[in-house]
């Protein structure tokens, strides 16, 4: 085992939609107690941490990331006392619990907006972000909100608007406002003393906004600017993160993620490490690699995968001196890794197999996704009003407003929904896939009997089975240290390939080699890279001289 790394950079990472997850009340929404039920589970896949996505008291307009409470826990999730039930459970079985900070913006229901929007003058009166409007009555700037739609709503009682990056429902907090920072420290300092592991911090690159607030050229035909061209990483960002880092994650044995679309990984050792704020960031340009130019469905563009491995190469070197990396393909906002990364027809176990491999053969913390260790994919809601995420209606109007066709545009949301990730995890091969005795609030994907837990587990050839043997290779065997900590480097033999990617990690006199087949076809490459190196994991049996046989990863390794 490697002495010189924390806790966190040695395990996996697992993260849970509570809504998702497991229901044991029947009212076809997770719950707190049904995570505590399969904590077994997670530990004979060798999780050493959990991040919950918001388990607290919300209107659920975000499905949590509309926060009314940031000490409390919202009713259809369960109580305090299940949640302290189940640190302590997980802790046993020596599990960490991770919160997610929403501190970007609180709900419209929290107590601080409505006492905000009394009056201009109330104690809360600069809590949250008010502007009067323009003469013509019109919001204050044309900046589209992230979810669709103007970012500014008008408030009658305190007659100004108000700016929200996300919904109307989610109301921008204050961070020029020492007290505002005071409370937002202090609750999460009341998680710490609730034993939990760290913190995932939620769209933290919008806390600091312009000096200025002035209408930006229009990027669509509605006439608006995105708000994340505008306010992202404002200059003077990491002065309230390093006062964030003193105030609450110093002299912690826990470690922080920060979610940061946009932060280019040239710029990761200002966020990340010794002289940056968090521990790891994620950054998305390795998810977006369809849209280069800010998320919007309707505008993909095509990707090669020289652009998917530059993203991850730039990443892996950006974090090799400083900071850390968390390795991720999925979480609640995106799409299924197997649709995104693998052509259409190519057989989901073998690609959710080679994704697998690359997650767990990188230099970085791997975060899985739940359902990503089945090989979830993604499922197509009929009509747009299937659909409960709140981003997918905004995508759709937009769609509609660039001239698609109400069919093309539901296309473009079943493509990249974010309920693609949200459908009800698959435990058993009964009803509702054992998610369930209620109605599920999202429908159950109709492949669950070959995918589910009941299912793979009893299957040594299935995406769980393969998890399982990789985690251990990564977690427990004689490779742990050079695949938890050993450097990274692309081979550069196979660099210009649009069809393999091969990098390797070495510490000491080991050295491993992954090779993936990203295509669903045949791959010829040259073997004397290979040469004296030994196939020890891969998802097809032996191998085949001189090519990679559709979606084929195998993990070689050379003892010197
Ligand atoms: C983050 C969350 C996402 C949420 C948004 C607003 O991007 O991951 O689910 O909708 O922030 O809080």
């Amino acid at each position: 085992m490697n002495a010189k790394l924390h806790w966190w950079q040695k395990t996996l990472v697992y993260q849970i939609y509570p809504r998702s997850f497991q229901d044991t009340t029947g009212t076809g929404m997770g719950d707190l107690k049904g995570i505590t039920r399969h904590l077994d589970y997670l530990k004979t896949l060798g999780v050493g941490a959990i991040w919950l996505t918001p388990i607290y008291p919300s209107p659920m307009v975000d499905n949590g990331y509309d926060i009314a409470d940031y000490c409390g826990i919202d009713p259809s999730y369960g109580t305090m006392e299940d949640m302290e039930e189940l640190i302590a459970e997980a802790d046993k079985r020596g599990i960490k619990i991770v919160m997610d900070l929403v501190y970007n913006h609180s709900s419209d229901r929290h107590p601080w907006f409505l006492a905000s929007k009394k009056s201009k003058t109330n104690d809360k009166a600069d809590w949250y972000i008010w502007r009067d409007a323009k003469p013509d009555g019109s919001a204050p700037t044309n900046w589209r909100g992230i979810f669709g739609g103007s970012a500014w709503t008008w408030c009658e009682e305190r007659g100004q608007y108000y700016l929200h990056t996300f919904a109307e429902a989610q109301p921008d907090l204050n961070w020029e406002n020492p007290k505002v920072r005071r409370a937002l420290y202090d609750a999460a300092n009341f998680w710490l003393d609730k034993g939990v592991g760290g913190f995932r911090i939620d769209a933290i690159v919008y806390i600091k906004k312009p000096a200025r607030f002035e209408d930006a050229p229009a990027d669509a035909a509605d006439g608006m600017a995105s708000i994340h061209d505008v306010i992202a990483s404002t200059p003077g960002i990491l002065d309230f993160l390093h006062e964030f880092r003193r105030e609450v994650f110093d002299g912690h044995d826990i470690f922080t993620v920060g979610e940061a679309n946009g932060v280019p990984p040239k710029d990761l050792p200002k966020w990340v490490g010794e002289d940056g704020v968090f521990s790891m960031l994620f950054e998305f340009t390795h998810t977006n690699v369809e849209f280069p130019n800010g998320e919007v469905w309707c505008r993909p563009s095509p990707w090669k995968l020289t652009k998917l491995k530059g993203a991850l190469t730039a990443s892996q070197k950006a974090t090799a001196q400083s900071g850390w990396y968390p390795v991720f393909f999925e979480n609640h906002d995106q799409n299924r890794s197997i649709n995104r990364y693998y052509p259409e027809g190519t057989d989901t176990v073998l690609a959710a197999k080679a994704l697998a491999t690359v997650l767990l053969t990188l230099r970085g913390t791997p975060f899985l996704y739940e359902g990503e260790e089945l090989g979830f994919t993604n499922t197509a809601f009929p009509s747009i009003e299937d659909y409960d995420d709140i981003s997918s209606h905004g995508q759709y109007q937009l769609a509609l407003e660039e001239g698609h066709s109400p069919e093309e545009a539901l296309r473009y949301v079943q493509k990249r929904s974010r309920d693609n990730a949200r459908t009800p995890m698959q435990w058993t091969k009964g009803k509702n896939a054992g998610f369930t005795t209620g109605t599920p609030w999202l429908p159950v994907h109709g492949d669950y009997a070959d995918c589910c837990v009941e299912t793979e587990a009893a299957d040594g050839s299935s995406v769980l089975s393969y998890y399982r043997a990789l985690v251990r290779i990564r977690e427990e065997g004689e490779l742990a240290d050079v695949l938890q900590g050993g450097d990274y480097e692309e081979l550069p033999a196979l660099e210009a390939s649009e069809a393999l990617y091969t990098f390797t990690r070495s510490l000491g006199g080991k050295k491993t080699l992954t090779l993936v087949n990203f295509t669903n076809e045949e791959a010829p490459f040259d073997e004397t890279i290979l040469s004296g190196a030994k196939k020890i994991f891969g998802n097809y049996e032996g191998r085949e001289a001189g090519i990679l046989r559709p979606a084929e990863a195998a993990l070689y390794v050379w003892e010197e």
